[in-house]
């Protein structure tokens, strides 16, 4: 790859990124890159652009199966998407999220069902939204070898508890207890912890408090790491898109644009062209209309 190309994609093998990594990234206060994919061809673009980590969320229900929420998202789905990010992205480390009553119901669910993202999803661990309600699982999901993301903040599983998709944390009581579960999530053996939607100053407050990374969306750039939701970063979702968002495309324009111009090139003849056509030698042709004559497919040519 010349090295004046504008856009300079990390296309020499990586090696395989690990927990170890991430927490080595933290102690040297580089900044730890993480980014939602759902599909193989978007996972082989970031993951030869260099991203460390790749979160295949459940915010799939919503800008990928047009779900309102994340709620009616199933294991099922969660695999389904698993397996075709895993076979595009082999160097980032692989998170699968699991999905809303996936974990929730019984310790025993929680342990299987985050199992069935390494065996049968291709992920290198999972990810689980809540705090101190959540130990027991997160204890037992580890003691299995799985290792475990936690996820505080804004927990778009407890969207109608929440009383809607609201920021968290931002009186001096809700930011204590949200403190206190990080630490009680660090204390559980966690690797990471995703803080979605609080005050930057008490997401930096948390992250210096905290030996594991921390990886923030709208929390500020005092976590240990960025996340973002990829069809938001190449605005492709159409519905809204959050304040803390940074968007570094226009695609749904883009895309509505190409589509038009196909629909155009269609409809007035220009599409297919000499160019896109499969040619047949003309002796082969020949033949053929040679044989369907003879077999009375054809009538024969006057001319
Ligand atoms: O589902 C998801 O994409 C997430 C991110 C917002 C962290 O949980």
């Amino acid at each position: 790859m010349s090295t004046n190309s504008p856009v300079s994609f990390a296309v020499t093998e990586r090696k395989k990124v690990t927990t170890l990594n991430l927490r080595q990234k933290k102690e040297r206060r580089e900044p730890i890159t993480m980014l939602t994919a759902y599909d193989y061809s978007t996972a082989l673009a970031m993951d030869r652009a260099g991203v460390d980590a790749i979160l295949v969320g459940d915010s799939l229900g919503m800008v990928v199966l047009g779900y309102e929420t994340t709620l009616p998202v199933t294991m099922e789905d969660m695999l389904h998407h698993c397996r075709a990010v895993a076979r595009g992205a082999k160097a980032a480390f692989l998170i699968g999220d699991m999905p809303f009553m996936s974990y929730q119901v019984s310790v025993e669910e929680a342990v299987r069902n985050a199992g069935r993202f390494l065996q049968q999803g291709g992920m290198d661990a999972v990810k689980l939204e809540g705090g101190r309600e959540r130990l027991l699982g997160i204890r037992a999901i580890v003691e299995a070898g799985i290792p475990v993301m936690g996820h505080l903040g804004l927990t778009p599983q407890s969207v109608h508890q929440l009383g809607g998709f609201r920021s968290q944390g931002r009186t001096a009581s809700a930011a204590i207890r949200l403190i206190q579960d990080a630490l009680l999530l660090q204390g559980a053996g966690c690797f990471s912890l995703v803080l979605e939607s609080i005050p930057s100053k008490l997401a930096a407050l948390i992250s210096e408090r905290l030996s594991i990374p921390t990886i923030g969306i709208g929390a500020g750039s005092g976590c240990d790491g960025q996340v973002l939701v990829t069809p938001d970063l190449l605005g492709i979702f159409d519905r809204f898109t959050p304040r803390f968002v940074k968007k570094y495309a226009d695609l749904y324009t883009e895309m509505v644009k190409a589509f038009g111009a196909y629909i155009a090139d269609v409809q007035a003849g220009a599409f297919p062209a000499a160019e896109h056509l499969i040619e047949m030698p003309d002796d082969e042709w020949d033949e053929l209309t040679r044989r369907l004559v003879d077999e009375g497919m054809l009538a024969e040519s006057t001319g």
